[in-house]
């Protein structure tokens, strides 16, 4: 290999090493377009969220879009400002009922979720929901 074949094959290299993650990681980080940004203390109940309820259910701090059940940020806004904590408590005792006992004849099976993980999901949605 002559030195100038050297040098353009260390330049070619390079270009894979470095440009392709860059572009990969440019890529993903531009991903913003659907999940609203949620405290990182969120994350995890977003998460429990997104996996077990947002096939079903269009929540938008969660950035899930199903069709299957109610938009539960119009469902459950109604039922106060979030800041009131009075609401927050109330509207959680409303999805804990949904996740325990199930919602319309099994269109929304019981039991889901359950424990704290249940708890978690429910105080995450009476929280963000309608924001
Ligand atoms: C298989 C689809 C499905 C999944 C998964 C699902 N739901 Fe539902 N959910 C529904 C349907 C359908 C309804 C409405 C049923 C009706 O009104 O007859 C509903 C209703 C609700 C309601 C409204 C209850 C009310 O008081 O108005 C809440 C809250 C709710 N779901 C929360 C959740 C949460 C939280 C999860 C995840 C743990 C979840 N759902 C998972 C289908 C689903």
């Amino acid at each position: 290999m002559n030195k100038r074949a050297f040098i353009y094959f260390g330049l070619v290299a390079l270009l894979l090493v470095i440009v392709i993650p860059l572009w990969a990681f440019n890529k993903d980080g531009s991903e913003s377009s659907s999940p609203e940004k949620v405290a990182a203390s969120d994350e995890a109940a977003r998460q429990l969220f997104v996996t077990n309820c947002g096939t079903c259910h269009t929540l938008d701090r969660a950035g899930t879009h199903g069709v299957v059940g109610p938009n539960l940020d119009d469902r459950l806004a109604a039922a106060g400002p979030a800041t009131d904590q009075a609401a927050v408590d109330a509207t959680q005792q409303r999805v804990m009922t949904a996740i325990q006992q199930g919602v319309g004849n099994g269109a929304m099976p019981a039991g889901i979720l359950e424990g704290s993980n249940a708890q978690t999901v429910a105080n995450f949605v009476a929280r963000v929901a309608g924001q």
